[in-house]
């Protein structure tokens, strides 16, 4: 499959509890997605808030109130082909409950994870369950060789998630930057030969490819 088929349409993929797909328009997925975002406690562990130099709190972020601002910038950088974004919808209820996104991609190979649960729903396994799915989605669909998570050296629930995904702990970064923050963290990796080891069954997360995929290669090969 091609690396650029990602970002023609972006493929669905289901988990035991979970639906992960591209976001939309619609006001739910806006609402939902705005809970986890105007959140300080996740927020403060995505980059965009130097917490470090704002010991009164004065710099933090202003709270985004507009229902598509989270469809716009998911969307700008989609476009711009630099991250693919998936919402996690819980299947019994419909609810967006986080996202998780692929990001920073290098020569084609390699890229970060990042995720996001909306704190109501954490301690559940939301983010390992997605981030297997997503896993089995970068080593055996887009063909990457290296996963990549950075997270800041307090975030252990972070930490926690890439132990579960079976990522290495290759180092400890000292002021480096994540986003828009100087901060001390740790880098995770996982090879797609590690993930081989161990594959992510079908049973577990099933990839939905999109029509228009299949539409992309018939006309690849004519050209
Ligand atoms: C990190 C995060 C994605 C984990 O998601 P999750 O679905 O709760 O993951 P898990 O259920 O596997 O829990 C992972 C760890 O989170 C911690 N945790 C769980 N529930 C928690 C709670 N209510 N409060 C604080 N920490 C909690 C525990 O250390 C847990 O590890 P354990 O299972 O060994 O006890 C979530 O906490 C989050 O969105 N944090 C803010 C954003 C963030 O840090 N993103 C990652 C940037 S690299």
């Amino acid at each position: 499959m091609s690396f650029e088929q990602c970002f023609i349409q972006l493929p669905k993929i289901e988990t035991s509890r979970l639906l992960l797909r591209q976001i939309t328009e619609s006001p739910e997925d806006g609402r939902d997605s705005l809970e986890f975002i105007n959140d300080y406690s996740v927020y403060r562990f995505w980059g965009v808030y130097d917490e470090a130099n704002d010991t009164n709190g004065r710099r933090r972020p202003k709270k985004k109130i507009k229902l598509d601002y989270h469809y716009k910038a998911t969307m700008k950088e989609y476009k711009a082909k630099r991250e693919l974004t998936w919402l996690m919808e819980l299947k019994e209820t419909g609810k967006i409950i986080g996202e998780i996104v692929l990001y920073d991609f290098r020569l084609n190979k390699q890229a970060d994870i990042g995720y996001r649960i909306n704190k109501d729903y954490w301690g559940l396994g939301f983010a390992p369950e997605a981030g297997q799915a997503v896993l089995k989605f970068a080593f055996e669909v887009m063909d990457l060789g290296r996963l990549q998570i950075r997270c800041f050296t307090n975030n252990n629930g972070s930490i926690r998630v890439a132990q579960k995904l079976g990522f290495v702990q290759e180092g400890l970064i000292r002021k480096g930057a994540i986003i828009n923050v100087i901060t001390d963290y740790y880098i995770f990796g996982k090879l797609k030969e590690e993930y081989q080891d161990s594959p992510i069954p079908d049973s577990q997360a099933k990839i939905i490819l999109p029509e228009a995929w299949n539409e992309t290669i018939i006309e690849d090969s004519n050209s």
